[in-house]
């Protein structure tokens, strides 16, 4: 399945860009609400009738200057106020898909934040039924397979965490998994014991950001108490040696997103991402986008970006695509075929 590891090592640098491009890849981490386009805010608004505090696209796009997690999250949750009809989460994820399918992305688990949407009214089965449609479509339409995952707001209390969850139970076979986000420090994952524990119950895949901003110790918590089998983002883990030994040894997939590092701030210039050296140490480390419309570009920019800024070889791309094939929750027969797909490409490079 892999090619021999020499034909990987005679690809050269000056192939890279186009190699990133053609490989295949997944992509487990991207809030389907940060794909929202400033152009598709104002569209939405328009169709909707609703107010937004900018005058023009143009102006939105100037209001993209972060400089930490929460001053990005006032402004992504001020966007996603323009959603209200199943229509309008439908069009916002087959706009995604269509998007990935380019960068050759061949299967999406995508993050939604229900609380976003039911504390201002929309139903949850607005949101899931629309953001669902466009999944199930997605194979035929754009040949990229597609699952969601419903992320608790960590900002919000246990108690309406689980309001949450009641109120998905009845559209629990539209989705895999539940996963934590939005404002890490302050927010420890242990606050959240209860609602993923019943959440494991129900036999759903359990994710959580942790290690953005936040401390190793949060990623501790959330592999021992959460029992996360993915760790989103997770960078900060290089302060801790026996934290990288415990994610080496288990093969805990971190799902990095270099982009949102630099726009964020976690890494300011992104020549110093951590992103190699999570690779080095043996860490189950993959690339995704976050929050694309915001961060500045879609899978394939994160990973042209972070190449081009730390010196990653086609060895390490490989290791990346292959990463995010056996981090997924797709069907072992789906991982197979885009293992194959992948040593194709690899092969095809090797061989030019
Ligand atoms: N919600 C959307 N993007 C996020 C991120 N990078 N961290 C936490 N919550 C988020
Ligand atoms: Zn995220």
């Amino acid at each position: 399945m892999t090619p021999a590891p020499d034909a990987i090592d005679r690809i050269a640098p000056p192939q890279l860009p186009a190699l990133l491009a053609a490989m295949p890849k997944a992509e487990l981490h991207m809030h389907i609400e940060g794909s929202l386009e400033p152009e598709m805010i104002f569209a939405l608004a328009r169709r909707n009738g609703v107010a937004l505090p900018y005058a023009s696209v143009d102006a939105l796009r100037q209001a993209y200057a972060f400089s930490d997690l929460q001053s990005f999250l006032d402004i992504y949750y001020a966007g996603a106020s323009v959603l209200l009809t199943e229509q309008d989460f439908y069009d916002m994820a087959r706009a995604y898909l269509a998007r990935a399918a380019t960068d050759n992305v061949v299967h999406a688990e995508i993050f939604f934040d229900p609380q976003t949407h039911t504390e201002r009214g929309v139903s949850m089965g607005t949101v899931v039924h629309g953001l669902s449609r466009a999944c199930r479509e997605a194979p035929a339409q754009q040949g990229v397979s597609a699952a969601l995952i419903l992320c608790f707001l960590r900002h919000l209390s246990e108690q309406q965490a689980f309001e949450t969850l009641e109120q998905a139970l009845p559209f629990r076979d539209h989705f895999i998994g539940v996963g934590l986000d939005s404002s890490e420090v302050g927010h420890p994952p242990e606050k959240f014991a209860r609602v993923f524990a019943r959440c494991r119950e129900l036999g759903l895949h359990v994710v959580a950001h942790a290690g953005e901003e936040g401390p190793p110790d949060y990623i501790w918590q959330a592999l021992d108490v959460l029992r996360a089998e993915r760790i989103d983002h997770g960078v900060q883990a290089v302060h801790d040696a026996a934290l990288m030994a415990r994610l080496a040894a288990d093969r805990v997939p971190l799902t990095v997103c270099p982009l949102s590092n630099q726009k964020l701030r976690v890494f300011p210039d992104l020549a110093d991402h951590n992103l190699k050296a999570l690779l080095d140490a043996g860490l189950m480390a993959t690339v995704n986008s976050d929050d694309p419309a915001y961060f500045g570009g879609y899978v394939n920019d994160n990973f042209q970006a972070v190449f081009a800024a730390t010196g990653m070889t086609a060895r390490h791309a490989w290791q990346l695509a292959s990463n995010s094939f056996d981090a997924s929750f797709a069907p072992p027969e789906d991982k197979a075929r885009w293992h194959r797909q992948l040593a194709d490409v690899f092969s095809r490079f090797a061989a030019a």
